[in-house]
C-alpha cells in the first residue's frame, strides 16, 4: 500500500484488553441457515456478559441490514461480506473484545482469510452442524420453502454450496443437542484453552 503508514497510536489493543481483563477474541459461527449459529451465539454472549465479559456479536443478518446492505448472494458477494465482516472482527479485538461472528461464511477460503489476519489462538472456529433436512425442517424465516419454489436464487445448500470445515476448533452438532448444551460446550472449550478467567459457571439444562 503506497503513501499509507500505519500509525501507531498510544492506547494499544494490549492497553484496552488488560482494562476489560480478559483476553479478546473472534469466535466464528459457521454453519447453515437454520443451523443455529445465532441463537447460540446470542446465547454464549449472554452468559459471558452476565459474567463481566466485554463482548460484541456481529450476526449476519443484522450486519447485512447496514455495512453489508449493498451486497447480495453471489459467491463474490459473499467473499466481500466476510472480508468486511472479518476485519470488523479484527477491529473489536483490537478493541478488547471478545467477539462473537455469526455468518454462513460458505467458502473454506473466505474463512481462512480472516483466521490468517488475526494473531496465532485468537480465531476460533465454531462449526454449527445441522443437517440440510433439518434446517430444511426447521426453516424458521421461510427462505428454505422460496428457495425450493425456486423464488430465491442461491441459496446455500440448494442451489449455492456449503463447504464444511475440515479442522474446526469447535464442532457442535446443532441436529441432537440443546441450545444451553451449546453454550456449555463453548464454555468449557474456552475454559479449558485458558482463556476465561476462572472457571464459568455451566448453564442449568432444564430437562
Ligand atoms: S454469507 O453466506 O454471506 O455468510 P450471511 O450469514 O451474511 O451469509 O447471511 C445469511 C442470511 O441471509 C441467512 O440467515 C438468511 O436469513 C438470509 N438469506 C437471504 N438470502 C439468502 C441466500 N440466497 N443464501 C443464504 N442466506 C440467505
Amino acid at each position: 500500500m503506497s503513501n499509507i503508514i500505519w500509525h501507531q497510536h498510544v492506547v494499544d489493543k494490549h492497553t484496552r484488553a488488560t482494562q476489560k481483563a480478559q483476553k479478546p477474541l473472534v469466535i466464528w459461527f459457521t454453519g447453515l441457515s437454520a443451523s443455529g449459529k445465532s441463537t447460540i451465539a446470542g446465547a454464549l454472549e449472554h452468559i459471558l456478559t452476565q459474567q463481566g465479559y466485554h463482548t460484541y456479536l456481529l450476526d449476519g443478518d443484522n450486519v447485512r441490514h447496514g455495512l453489508c446492505k449493498d451486497l447480495g448472494f453471489s459467491d463474490a458477494d459473499r467473499k466481500e461480506n466476510i472480508r468486511r465482516v472479518g476485519e470488523v472482527a479484527k477491529l473489536a479485538a483490537d478493541a478488547g473484545l471478545i467477539t462473537l461472528a455469526a455468518f454462513i461464511s460458505p467458502f473454506k477460503a473466505d474463512r481462512e482469510i480472516v483466521r490468517d489476519i488475526l494473531p496465532e489462538g485468537e480465531f476460533i472456529e465454531v462449526f454449527v452442524d445441522a443437517s440440510l433436512d433439518v434446517c430444511k425442517q426447521r426453516d424458521p424465516k421461510g427462505l428454505y420453502e422460496k428457495a425450493i419454489r425456486g423464488e430465491i436464487k442461491q441459496f446455500t445448500g440448494i442451489d449455492s454450496p456449503y463447504e464444511v470445515p475440515e479442522n474446526p476448533e469447535l464442532h457442535i452438532h446443532a441436529d441432537f443437542c440443546s441450545v444451553a448444551e451449546a453454550v456449555n460446550q463453548l464454555l468449557s472449550y474456552l475454559n479449558s484453552s485458558g482463556v476465561l478467567k476462572s472457571g464459568y459457571e455451566p448453564v442449568k439444562i432444564s430437562a
